[in-house]
């Protein structure tokens, strides 16, 4: 059996700076409250007539990683594109992807697990190399939340959280007997939760016809929903479960982690994690600062500037861990 390793990085995040002061401009928040609750102090959001898409997004991060790789875009086997916010409701980003970069007829999937959706798209490519099938796999998590969120103080709570970007990942074949690679991946879900963090409509549930004649403004369906609070307290055990999953896994204790990724759902909630696993603060990693929760872009952009910052070198076991909507979570343990 092969393994995968990875052989390069690369992320994208719009030009546009949004801060809290601007937010606060435009909704009933203020800046103290958004750096207290979340850590966050920008984000960046698409403007119109910037010529950026979850795909286009997508492909200037891929084209980056793909550099680094030393690949060309003829090199890849199969394109993974994790995002909740596809240009459109079908087909997905993958396909995109291919046909923006000019790529072979090689096969594209979406995968739709929100914050999950990295690590479960590192899963899946590392089980296709494992088995032989693929040789290069090119993942990428991009998000266009901007758009689609409520910039009203009735959505304040959500909005304020959420930020545009994307980022991108080669997997390859591992060619070097040294051990190192993708050494496991957990991932997990509990679908009772799904309503606690979920966009509804328009849907199969909610078709737009539906939307428009109701134009209720009591029972919007066509913004983002999250019971903070159940999300938060379900985020903390479920990081700290699946790290310590793949830990054990591999025999490892948490003082063997380089560098922990989590994804940037809180700053608190990683502060958390980092506590209860004792790690210090060379030891994980956070960009929430600067670009809020990206969800399916959160870890490749923060996984991709903290190697760009010389934070992970060769032989390190980094540690990527993610929780959201769904519930789904999952870790992915790699030796660089
Ligand atoms: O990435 C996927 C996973 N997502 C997460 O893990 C997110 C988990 N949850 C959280 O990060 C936190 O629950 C939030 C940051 C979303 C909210 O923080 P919180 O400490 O749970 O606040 P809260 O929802 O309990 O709201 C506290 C107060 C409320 O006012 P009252 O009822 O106490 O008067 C809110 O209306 O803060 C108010 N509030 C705001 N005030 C200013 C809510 N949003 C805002 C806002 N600015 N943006």
């Amino acid at each position: 059996m092969y393994t995968s390793r990875v052989t390069g990085l690369g992320s994208y995040v719009p030009e546009n700076v949004v801060t809290n002061d601007d937010l606060s401009k435009i909704m009933d928040t203020n800046d103290a409250w958004i750096q207290e609750r979340t850590g966050i102090k920008e984000r960046r959001h698409i403007k119109k007539g910037d010529g950026n898409s979850t795909s286009i997004m997508g492909v200037k991060a891929a084209k980056i990683a793909l550099e680094r790789a030393n690949l060309t875009k003829d090199d890849i086997d199969f394109i993974i594109f994790a995002t909740l916010s596809p240009d459109m409701y079908f087909p997905g980003g993958g396909v995109r992807v291919q046909d923006m970069m000019d790529m072979n007829t090689i096969p594209a999937l979406d995968v739709r697990n929100q914050c999950s959706g990295f690590v479960y798209a590192v899963s899946v490519a590392d089980q296709f190399i494992k088995t032989g099938m693929y040789k290069n796999v090119l993942i990428i998590g991009s998000e266009n939340h901007s758009g689609g969120l409520d910039m009203t103080t009735r959505g304040r709570a959500v909005s304020v959280i959420f930020g545009d970007g994307a980022g991108a990942m080669v997997l390859s074949r591992n060619e070097k007997d040294d051990g190192g690679g993708v050494l496991s991946t957990h991932l997990h879900s509990e679908g009772a939760h799904a309503k606690e963090l979920s966009l509804e409509g328009p849907s199969t549930e909610h078709w737009v016809p539906e939307i428009i004649e109701k134009n209720d403004q009591e029972n919007i369906t066509y913004y983002p929903y999250m019971n903070g609070q159940f999300v938060f307290k379900n985020a903390v055990v479920r990081f700290s479960e699946v790290i310590n999953e793949g830990l054990q896994q591999n025999n490892l204790s948490p003082s063997d982690i380089n560098m922990l990724i989590p994804h940037q759902a809180n700053l608190r909630i990683s502060q958390f994690v980092q506590k209860q696993f004792r790690l210090s603060d060379d030891q994980v990693y956070n960009n929430i600062q600067r670009y809020g929760n990206t969800t399916a872009a959160s870890i490749p952009i923060a996984l991709t500037e903290a190697w760009e910052e010389g934070k992970i070198k060769e032989g390190d076991v980094v540690v990527l861990a993610a929780f959201g909507s769904g519930f789904t979570w999952g870790s992915a343990v790699i030796k660089w």
